[in-house]
């Protein structure tokens, strides 16, 4: 049986080595030592992703994209189909699942300096990968054409409208007419699948990218000596392993005991274009971007200040000058960076508020820091910041 085996996978290595390529790349593959808990959240996001991709599957075959069946078929889904509120719970659960992982990676980036040479298309990768999540987010959000869904929705086309010059074509060209109705909804159903199945291969060259430069890791600095890394697999396949479990458990608590608490009520009144609710309030994880778009009062300035908080993050590892990657070894920049998460957290809150009084400030100031952390402090804090001495090699005790 072992020679029949070991025959077949050389038939198999001589023709297509895609054995060979996995142990290469997913089990010896070399992994700094000191990695903390940070490192897991790339395969958290990935975890989420594909338990997305297969729920998604299931409420596709009894999804119905039209605007008079839409709403009925997801209650259907919810009550009637044998384990469909357990299939749907999966579903918008791992969106926020997927959410909050991806903000927790992009924040370790950020803060031990993954985004410099020579990881800069990785990076550049991780971009294209959040905004394909969003717009899959943002689409999927509609399809079950509750009083959020229309009305999120028409709050974004409003925005894309004032574009000067090529807003309203854009809008329609993209709804297929004026406005939300069947054809917009079939689209968005499609854009919904696209997108998704588009995210998958752009993991496969974020992960490809990756490989290229290797991991970073706390210190910021490259392995230098043999043993200053270890193989990924038995060392970093079973500390994924542990992290999994209990993102998984976090996972289970909010689909057993929360389905409910991240999503809102309003969503599950049918779509009504006569009746705006009293508040449009967007899902979480988009809650700090549209405080943006609220902070000014131009619709115009808004979407240009919304866009461009995300535009600015394509442009960090050109914008940060300094040599030394890991905020670790930078005394203002720690301060600095924990101050940027919390204005990211504030405009979060003030999204989830009517633009008025306290949240308005809050949203501006945090907007504003949010420009000055990029535009300023990355390029112009390393003349005047001295670093901390670099450790000389990754298993120099932490100093
Ligand atoms: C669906 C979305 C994403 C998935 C599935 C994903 C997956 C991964 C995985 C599995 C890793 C290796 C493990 C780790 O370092 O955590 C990784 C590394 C990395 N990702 Fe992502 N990622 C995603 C989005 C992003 C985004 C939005 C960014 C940043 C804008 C980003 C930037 C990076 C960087 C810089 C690394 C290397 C980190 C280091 O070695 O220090 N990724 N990603």
């Amino acid at each position: 049986m072992t020679e029949r085996s070991n025959s077949l996978s050389e038939w198999l290595e001589a023709r297509l080595p895609v054995i060979s390529a996995f142990r290469r790349e997913y089990v010896d593959f070399a992994m700094p030592r000191n990695l903390n808990y940070l490192w897991n959240f790339g395969a958290f996001a990935t975890i989420a992703l594909g338990l997305l991709i297969l729920s998604g599957i299931f409420l596709a075959l009894n999804y119905t994209p039209t605007v008079t069946e839409a709403f009925a078929s997801i209650e259907m889904i919810d009550r009637q189909v044998s384990s469909g509120w357990l299939v749907r719970a999966i579903h918008m659960g791992g969106v926020s699942m997927l959410f909050a992982s991806l903000y927790v990676h992009i924040g370790r980036g950020l803060y031990y300096g993954s985004y410099k040479a020579p990881r800069e298309l990785l990076w550049l990768t991780g971009l294209g990968l959040l905004l394909l999540v969003m717009t899959t987010a943002f689409a999927g959000y509609i399809l079950p054409w509750g009083q959020m869904s229309y009305w999120g929705a028409t709050v974004v086309i409003n925005a894309l409208n004032s574009l000067p010059v090529i807003g309203k074509p854009l809008a329609a060209w993209l709804l297929g007419g004026e406005g939300l109705g069947n054809t917009a909804l079939h689209r968005i159903y499609v854009l919904h699948f696209v997108t998704a199945f588009s995210i998958v291969g752009f993991v496969v060259l974020h992960v490809a990218a990756l490989h290229v430069a290797g991991s970073n890791n706390p210190t910021g600095i490259e392995p230098a000596k043999p043993d200053d890394t270890v193989p990924f697999h038995p060392y970093y396949t079973t500390k994924d392993g542990l992290g999994l479990c209990l993102f998984l458990m976090v996972y289970a608590g909010l689909i057993f005991f929360a389905p409910d608490i991240l999503t809102l009520a309003d969503n599950y009144a049918q779509a009504n274009p006569l009746v705006t609710p009293r508040d449009i309030t967007p899902e979480w994880y988009f809650a700090p971007f549209y405080a943006i778009l609220r902070a000014v009062p131009s619709k115009l300035g808004g979407l240009l200040l919304a866009a461009g908080s995300l535009g600015v993050l394509f442009a960090v590892p050109w914008l940060d000058a300094s040599p030394v990657r890991s905020a670790r070894y930078r005394p203002i920049l720690r301060i600095a960076l924990p101050i940027l998460f919390l204005a990211f957290i504030a405009l979060g809150a003030a999204g989830m508020h009517p633009p008025t009084g306290f949240w308005l400030w809050i949203s501006r100031i945090a907007v504003t820091y949010w420009y000055l952390y990029f535009l300023i402090l990355l390029p112009y804090l390393p003349r005047v910041e001295i670093p901390k001495p670099l450790p000389s090699s990754l298993q120099e005790p932490r100093g």
